[in-house]
């Protein structure tokens, strides 16, 4: 098999990086989280006192830190300097402010940097929001996942109440709209399907059909078997 980049855009919670993940370890690829990236460039901000909204230090706080994963069985840790931030960039403080940093042009220019490097000698699985249109427009494989607002928040919610978690459905619905609204309307890559992005709709889907119905989309394509 040459090299394939499989780009999978969506907006928040339609199930990328579960998919994704799979993906990657049935096909033996690497996984990149780009969402980990801006979370976790995110975290460093609010931990150290840079202010989010002021990019030019938001672009040195880059330059001084290493984002890396370290896959797991099942799973990957997402590190800072080697520490590991897995779980803290899930926080809702880390969650209300991604938006913001990641509206920043140059914070995004540094951070595509770091993500085409990443899969410069190696095929890749790639989750975020704007992978098939700007960070690899030439991807050989675009899916677009989404589902309805109402099951996006109800997959939350489970997810909270199964971690033992407070949860609102009510603000769950609320926070995935202005998430949507913030990462669509954004002026640099907001986000949107390609038009060469083929739309996978996992409302009612489980996550096996999802992974089934991609891997054959992946599989058809010429690159995989050369
Ligand atoms: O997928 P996620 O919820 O972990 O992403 C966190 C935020 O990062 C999301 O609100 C938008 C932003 N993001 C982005 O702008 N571009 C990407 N490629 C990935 C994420």
């Amino acid at each position: 098999m040459s090299i394939m980049r499989i780009a999978i855009d969506g907006p928040a919670s339609s199930g990328k990086s579960t998919v994704a993940k799979i993906l990657a370890d049935e096909l033996n690829m690497i996984y990149v989280d780009t969402g980990a990236m801006y979370r976790a460039l995110t975290y460093m901000a609010l931990k150290n006192g840079v202010d989010i909204t002021n990019q030019t230090e938001l672009v040195d706080l880059i330059h001084s830190i290493k984002i890396s994963f370290e896959r797991t069985k099942g799973g990957q840790h997402v590190k800072v300097n080697g520490d590991y931030i897995t779980e803290q960039i899930r926080r809702s403080d880390v969650t209300a402010a991604v938006s913001t940093v990641a509206a920043h042009p140059y914070v995004r220019n540094e951070l595509v940097k770091q993500q085409r490097l990443m899969a410069a000698d190696q095929s890749v699985v790639m989750d975020g929001r704007d992978i098939g249109t700007v960070v690899f427009p030439d991807a050989e494989v675009k899916i677009y996942l989404n589902a309805s607002v109402e099951e996006r928040a109800m997959r939350r919610h489970k997810e909270n109440v199964e971690k033992g978690m407070e949860s609102s459905l009510e603000e769950l619905t609320k926070e995935i709209k202005e998430r949507d609204h913030k990462d669509m309307t954004r002026k640099v890559s907001p986000l949107k399907q390609a038009e060469d992005a083929i739309l996978v709709d996992t409302t009612s889907l489980s996550i096996k059909e999802v992974v089934g119905k991609i891997k054959d989309i992946i599989i058809k394509h010429e690159k995989y078997s050369n």
